[in-house]
């Protein structure tokens, strides 16, 4: 896309300058403005008159040397000429700011620096209300990159995440072909939590959910020399800035609120319209709380990297390798009731870890093997792997795959008897440096750091597991039961 920049200004001066001395300006600016800048580009025109204590100010320019660059300029080349004069700058008033582009636009921006959008004729024109702080934090530059992404999803809307299968396992002897929901209801294993896609586990199911954990420490975690931690729940906005979730996961977060102040007093209409009605005032208690702080766990390995955040790490302390399975994971997920396989609340094994971009592929690659061998010991699973659309681009909305190839996502995929079709329950992902990048964190050599995650669903293993091996223990493989025992009966019913 083609653009023109077309700015107004006024620079306030701390003195008055005759029209002489501008005059005498102008060379030095027309002489370095487009510094650096291929010739018959950048800036086209420029308009300077002295105005009192001021200067009026006009720039055109092309996309190689955008107005708003240009000013910034200016303001340096200015200071240091009429600093001579020994009169000072004292800030910038922006009059207008148009962009026109030569293509009719059809996205929609809601932001409060664009005063006017509009497409006629083979071409769009933005007016931008910004100051001299929105141009010193490149705001424009953000607005037009931010107008190319929307043009980018308009025309790749219908184009679906990147999938492509990488392995297949053996085709299995399925036991059951039923849905494992519905018949953990019946025997009383779950029961629907009184949230939103929230399940209650009894005995029978955690016992499972516990031994998968077992197996995937003790065949996986210790051998491969992980330690386990303990990663917040609560996640700030400052984590999802750094992680990219800031970007695009608003539909789906659980957000989280502080009350205005915790003295009972403040609160004790909220108290007293229970204690009268038996109902919660909530339009009332909405006016007594702050906005959102952040939400709940997401992700799951963000909120870790607050631990790393801004320090640098000896080379020898690599690679590091942690887990975490301290609590749930919730989304905020599209459709109605669903099974255990798609819920807002969910259990998840999340593993981490963090070296040289070689230690780090390395790893993945053993987890990788170490998974397979417990699909097919301890799960007799049937499943298939796929190089998708790394987790991290996904969630931040984007489609596309990592242009280092040796970044991204391998989803393990099960297959469900009952539904025909296949549930991801796993992934393994190699991040890159996303993660050290985004919370500035370094190695003493100055060597590039990396970090890989993979997230074990417990839910979504289960789903798997008895979609197609079913609740009878002796279709289980043996290795399984030997870990699991048995089930507990704790609950009868009346
Ligand atoms: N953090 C990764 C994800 O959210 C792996 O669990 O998918
Ligand atoms: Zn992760």
């Amino acid at each position: 896309m083609n653009y023109e920049f077309h700015l107004k200004a006024r620079i306030r001066l701390s003195g008055e300058i005759e029209d002489e001395v501008l005059r005498e300006l102008e060379d030095p600016v027309k002489e370095r403005i487009n510094k650096g800048v291929p010739e018959g580009r950048g800036v086209s025109k420029i308009e300077m008159r002295a105005d009192g204590t001021g200067i009026e100010l006009e720039i055109l320019s092309d996309r190689y040397l955008r107005a708003h660059d240009a000013l910034l300029r200016i303001r340096k080349i200015l200071s240091q000429e009429l600093g001579k004069r020994r009169v000072g700058l004292r800030g910038i008033e922006i009059r207008d700011y148009t962009i026109t582009m030569d293509e009719s636009l059809n996205v929609r921006l809601k932001v409060p620096f664009i005063k006017e959008m509009r497409s006629a004729n083979g071409k769009t024109t933005l007016k931008l209300d910004v100051g001299e702080t929105e141009i010193e934090k490149r705001i424009p530059d953000r607005i037009l990159n931010l107008i190319e992404e929307k043009k980018r999803a308009k025309e790749y809307g219908s184009k679906s995440e990147h999938w492509e299968l990488v392995f297949e396992s053996k085709k299995k002897d399925f036991k059951y072909n039923g849905d494992p929901t519905e018949e953990m209801i019946k025997r009383h294993w779950i029961k629907h939590g009184s949230c939103r896609g929230q399940w209650i586990y009894g005995p029978q199911i955690t016992k499972l959910f516990r031994t998968f954990e077992k197996i995937v420490i003790k065949e996986l975690l210790e051998p491969l020399g992980y330690h386990e931690m303990i990663f917040p729940k609560l996640v700030s906005w400052d984590v999802w800035k750094r992680s990219g979730h800031a970007k695009a996961i608003y539909p789906e977060i659980y957000y989280v609120c502080t009350p205005k102040t915790r003295d009972p007093e403040f609160w004790e209409d909220v108290m007293d319209y229970y204690k009268v009605t038996h109902e919660i005032p909530v339009e009332l208690i909405k006016e007594k709380i702050e906005g959102p702080i952040g939400g709940m766990t997401y992700a799951q390995c963000p909120p870790f990297w607050v631990f790393l955040q801004g320090r640098t790490l000896p080379d020898d302390v690599m690679p590091i390798k942690i887990f975490d399975r301290s609590g749930t994971s919730h989304r905020y997920e599209s459709g109605g009731i669903h099974g255990i396989e798609r819920v807002d609340e969910f259990h998840r094994i999340e593993i981490v870890w963090i070296g040289t971009p070689e230690q780090v592929i390395e790893e993945a690659e053993k987890l990788r093997e170490g998974y397979r061998r417990i699909f097919e010991e301890y799960l007799d699973l049937q499943w298939r792997e796929a190089r998708v659309t790394p987790w991290f681009m996904a969630q931040e909305g984007l489609t596309e795959t990592h242009e280092n190839k040796s970044v991204g996502t391998i989803d393990f995929e099960g297959y469900l008897p009952y539904k025909q079709n296949w549930l991801e329950f796993q992934n393994v992902s190699v991040n890159g440096d996303k993660y050290p990048k985004g919370f500035s964190v370094k190695l003493q050599s100055k060597k590039d750091l990396w970090s890989g995650c993979s997230g074990i669903g417990l839910e979504r293993w289960a789903a798997v597991f008895l979609a197609q091996k079913g609740f009878n223990l002796d279709d289980w493989p043996e290795k399984l039961v030997k870990e699991i025992r048995e089930l507990p009966e704790v609950f009868r019913f009346l």
